[in-house]
């Protein structure tokens, strides 16, 4: 999350070696219709269900890695401490020794407006993960470099590629082709600060002690089956039912948890309430949230203004419109 630096801001340190080896990587944010929620294995983070994301096309991640003395990193332009860097440092073990790493600067932007609410994780993890494989030359293959980028973050294995995305819970990581073109997803930001427990924490809660939680890994996988024909078959009615229907799932299955894991606020109902309403009057209009109070709509093109004028009646003035985007990629190396 973050403001929007403009490229220029990022340019005046790069002068610096006209030389120097040097990899940039681009890779988008992505939001789960079928969401993925508890881990099987800590480690390999392997989910216990299936998921299905949109790739969107104006929320990115852009990541450069260039030849250093010694290692840093740099989130956003501000340089981060040893501690705040040791994910990075941990995560760039899979493409190089630790001796290749200390002679390098990672510098991670996230192009994603404050007023989307959105965390950057999946887009910084996917950026980090194909500018690296390519700055080492590993040549990880894509089915490899999907299993390590889910190491970084589970759903950034997902922001590898474009459109609609299936990360199956056996690990394979594949594009779903379909008709579909015209869908718009509304980021409404309700909150901007960080989420009070982190998605590993609170997914750890839900699968140790939630009692909904064997009702949600049997339904989700069943729904991912119906969202996968639904996708292929261009049924826009089911992908949004689908899409809210995974939604109020998962935060049930949180909030049955213990201690309970509530990550709504009063704003986020407001809009779930607007958004049943504009449905009821035919408006193509569905809710999304992930591990955050901030809300997402689908919606199309044509219902696009209507749903952003609802939303300034109630208040809610700052809204980040998206469609869907092409995955991650090396932008210069
Ligand atoms: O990638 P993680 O570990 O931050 O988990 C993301 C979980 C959700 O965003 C809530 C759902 C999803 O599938 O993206």
């Amino acid at each position: 999350m973050g403001k929007i630096f403009k490229f220029k801001e990022l340019d005046f340190r790069f002068k610096r070696g006209i030389n120097m080896k040097r990899v940039t990587a681009k890779a988008p944010v992505n939001i789960a219709l079928i969401k993925y929620w508890g881990k099987r294995d800590n480690v390999n983070i392997t989910p216990y269900n299936s998921s299905i994301s949109i790739t969107l096309d104006n929320l990115y991640t852009v990541t450069t890695i260039e030849e250093s003395n010694e290692f840093s990193f740099y989130l956003n332009g501000k340089k981060q401490t040893k501690e705040e860097s040791q994910r990075v440092l941990l995560f760039l073990q899979n493409f190089a020794s630790i001796d290749e790493i200390s002679k390098i600067n990672v510098f991670s932007t996230n192009y994603v407006p404050t007023a989307a609410g959105l965390a950057s994780s999946a887009s910084g993890f996917a950026a980090l993960a194909v500018a690296a494989n390519e700055y080492f030359n590993t040549q990880l293959e894509f089915k490899r470099l999907a299993a390590v980028t889910r190491m970084g973050s589970g759903s950034a294995c997902r922001s590898l590629l474009g459109g609609f995305v299936a990360w199956n819970k056996t690990g394979e990581v594949y594009e779903i082709t379909s008709p579909i073109k015209d869908l718009v997803l509304i980021s409404v930001m309700i909150e901007e600060k960080q989420k009070p427990i982190s998605s590993r924490k609170a997914m750890e809660i839900t699968v140790n002690t939630s009692p909904l939680f064997p009702f949600w890994t049997i339904i989700t996988n069943r729904d991912f089956i119906d969202m996968k024909h639904a996708i292929v078959s261009g049924q826009y009615e089911l992908i949004g039912e689908l899409t809210e229907k995974s939604a109020r799932l998962m935060h049930a299955t949180m909030l049955a948890a213990n201690p309970p894991i509530l990550y709504m606020k009063d704003d986020s109902i407001v809009i779930w309430d607007l958004i049943q309403r504009l449905r009821s009057r035919g408006v193509y209009a569905y809710i999304t949230m992930d591990a955050g109070p901030n809300v997402k709509i689908l919606t199309k093109s044509s219902h696009q203004i209507n749903i952003l004028e609802e939303l300034k009646n109630l208040g809610f003035n700052t809204s980040v419109v998206s469609r869907i985007g092409e995955g991650a990629r090396i932008i210069n190396g």
